[in-house]
């Protein structure tokens, strides 16, 4: 499964449903390190980053495996706090299982997580939270050793509402001492459900969604069998793909409320959505208009994560869009890989502007990041002749099956080996 091949330019037509989220189950994986017994997690996609959590699961002494699509994990044996060099880099969010190794066993050891195709990825906001709580960390040579013999609860306010740090926040205060109580919180639905799992297991957590969290730390846990939240941006990418195609497409297993800023932006280049319980439909007839102005913000802001994917969508439209991508500093590198299929996008630092064109051609593209690489599937199904897409191991960081998902959509998508 090294390529993905298109044969683009038709409509697409039909229904999928919607697999569980990546950036949920990640974080939710490290929080079974606070439970010393079993839990389930349904609907837990099968990810390669899931397998990357799964590896360090087992290294830490717990046990994991699959029923399914419910993975069943037992954290009793947990035996270990140290995340070796090879495991941290293959996946950059590791860093979330700092907090949860020191409220269960008092250290840890990791080393730093390498960058990524988003640009650097600094871990300072983590590390202060951590140092407020009364961990002691010290970073030697890429290194860190933490102790947190005991952590105290108390306020405590993020600079910028950062998702990863307000998770470890989350995690490291559920072995506080007392209350923990988080200013300018990140709001995304993903810590909504890990607030949701961590009630499941008896702990208590309350706020999520808001910018104020609070947590009451060590608290008796418990067995519990928890079902992942749908992936709001795998949602988004198949209402892509079918705006940019032209056609029809119902999703199911979707939360409409989550998609609100991005189901605005294909209203207004001329889609037709409706939501309802758990679904929602969408039709185009491929021509679309502009966007007007799409600026990327926490949530409920314009998902960063959706940016490269609406681009794609508005490639072939009769409109000029502008993006300003305000959360992550490098993340235009999908664009080079778009203009070899004939898109006109202008780049200056943060901001890019697509000049719609009436058509796209297929090419040999290659995958540079997770998001830029399911953006190269949209336009490979708007552009007319065969899209190759390479390196995509990129998207199966967070797409269980693209070429299933699409050819659900009637797309023309088969991998070649
Ligand atoms: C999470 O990353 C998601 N990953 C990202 O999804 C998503 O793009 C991002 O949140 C924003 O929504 C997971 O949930 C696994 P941040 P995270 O901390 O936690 C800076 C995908 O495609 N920052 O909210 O790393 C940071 O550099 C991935 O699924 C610091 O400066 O994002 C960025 O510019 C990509 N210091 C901004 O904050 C820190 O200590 C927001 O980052 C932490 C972050």
């Amino acid at each position: 499964m090294s390529e993905i091949i298109i044969r683009g330019g038709g409509p697409l037509e039909g229904s999928v449903e919607v697999q569980g989220a990546k950036n949920s189950v990640l974080p939710i994986l490290a929080a079974t390190i606070l439970h010393p017994g079993q839990v389930a997690l349904r609907g837990c996609p099968h990810l390669s980053d899931v397998d990357a959590s799964i590896r360090i699961l087992r290294h830490l002494g717990c046990q994991a495996r699959w029923e399914g699509d419910e993975l069943l994990v037992d954290s009793s044996a947990l035996s270990r706090w140290d995340i070796p060099d090879h495991l941290m880099r293959e996946m950059r969010s590791s860093v979330i299982f700092l907090g949860a190794i020191l409220a269960r066993m008092g250290w840890a050891e990791m080393s730093y997580p390498g960058g990524c195709e988003l640009g650097p990825r600094p871990i300072d906001l983590h590390l202060a939270v951590l140092r407020k709580l009364g961990a002691d960390l010290r970073e030697e040579g890429g290194h860190l050793r933490c102790t947190a013999q005991h952590m105290e609860g108390r306020e405590i306010a993020l600079s910028i509402p950062s998702v990863g740090a307000t998770e470890n926040a989350i995690l490291a205060a559920c072995g506080a001492e007392g209350e923990t109580v988080l200013v300018n919180a990140a709001r995304e639905p993903e810590i909504c459900d890990l607030q949701n799992f961590l009630q499941a297991i008896g702990c208590q957590v309350r706020g999520a969604g808001s910018s104020t969290i609070c947590i009451q730390g060590r608290r008796e846990t418990h067995d519990a069998v928890h079902t992942v939240m749908p992936d709001r941006i795998v949602a988004a990418t198949y209402l892509a793909a079918v705006a940019a195609a032209g056609g029809t497409v119902e999703l199911r297993n979707v939360d409409y409320r989550h998609l609100s800023t991005v189901t605005a932006a294909l209203h207004e280049a001329g889609c037709r959505i409706t939501g309802g319980e758990g679904r929602i439909a969408l039709r185009s007839d491929g021509r679309l208009g502009s966007a007007g102005t799409i600026r990327t913000a926490p949530y409920p802001g314009f998902p960063t994560d959706a940016q490269a994917i609406l681009m794609a969508a508005l490639l072939r439209s009769q409109g000029t869009t502008v993006f300003v991508e305000t959360i992550f500093e490098s993340r235009y590198r999908h664009v080079d890989e778009l203009r070899r299929m004939g898109a006109e996008i202008s780049v200056a630092d943060r901001v890019a502007v697509v000049t719609g064109v009436p058509r796209l051609s297929g090419a040999n593209v290659q995958c540079t990041d997770l998001r830029g690489g399911a953006a190269l599937l949209v336009a490979g199904l708007a552009a007319e002749g065969v899209t190759k897409v390479g390196g995509v191991r990129h998207i199966l960081r967070g797409y269980e099956d693209p070429v299933r998902d699409l050819a659900a959509l009637g797309a023309k998508i088969e991998w070649e080996s």
